[in-house]
């Protein structure tokens, strides 16, 4: 296990994959995305023991709505069967749940689930997994922008600090670490704003074949990083 002062405060996770590993069983999807939500409770376990503070899941894209129909619904039926599943667990973990995106046109059963886990973990002070749902980072960043307007900010008053402090994950650092599972090598509109600085691993592993292997993986990639947030720093040295 590495250092703690390498550890990273905060990781983000694009949880891909999940098809393609239902696929290669002869399954339907929904199998793979089954799979992935129990392979992200594993994950969360194991953050939690490397002293992992924050974790930030890519759940479902605004882009995901373009999917079929029956995915969709099997996508959203699913996260309802998770949260009543695994929330009594999470909620006497010490994890703190918040839910990042917009919720307008979720269903209410769902927006439901989602203040539930809210409410039940609100004052748990251990790992804060924050889940991104129908979450798009450009539509972060506009809805920063419109609160920010709406609560009265002067032109002179928005600075990066100033709308920060409106964007979604207000309540988090900024990821340290990015994880993209399933070989894809983009960012896909996750966490836009917040990533300006985010180290990246990619890794070919199908998100629910993701384990404690694959974690360590990223975490002594990340740890071997030297990070200069966009100074000189060790390179005037050389
Ligand atoms: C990408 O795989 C995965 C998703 C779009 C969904 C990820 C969602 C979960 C793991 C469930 C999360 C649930 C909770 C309760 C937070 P893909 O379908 O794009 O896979 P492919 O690239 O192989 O087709």
């Amino acid at each position: 296990m590495q250092s703690p002062d390498t550890v990273p405060r905060h990781v983000a996770i694009v949880m891909d994959g999940n098809g393609r590993w239902a696929k290669k069983r002869y399954l339907p999807r929904f199998f793979g995305h089954k799979a992935g939500v129990d392979t992200l409770v594993r994950v969360i376990d194991s953050c939690r023991s490397r002293g992992i503070r924050y974790l930030t899941v890519y759940a479902f894209s605004s882009e995901n709505w373009r999917r079929p129909e029956d995915e969709v619904s099997g996508l959203m039926g699913l996260v309802i069967v998770a949260v009543t599943k695994y929330l009594a667990k999470l909620a006497g973990d010490g994890v703190r749940i918040v839910i990042i995106g917009d919720r307008e046109s979720v269903s209410d059963r769902l927006r439901k689930a989602w203040d539930e886990a809210e409410a039940l973990t609100r004052d748990n002070t251990g790992l804060t997994l924050s889940v991104a749902f129908n979450y798009g980072g450009r539509w972060d960043i506009v809805q920063a922008c419109r609160r920010a307007v709406a609560a009265g900010l002067r032109e002179d008053q928005i600075d990066e600090q100033s709308l920060s402090r409106f964007m979604a994950t207000a309540h988090a650092p900024d990821p340290d670490l990015l994880i993209r599972t399933g070989g894809e090598m983009r960012i896909s509109n996750f966490l836009l704003w917040q990533m300006a600085y985010t180290e990246m691993v990619f890794s070919d592993c199908l998100w629910p074949d993701f384990g404690e292997a694959e974690l360590d993986q990223a975490l002594a990639s990340f740890a071997g990083r030297e990070r200069r947030f966009g100074d000189v720093g060790a390179m005037a040295a050389r």
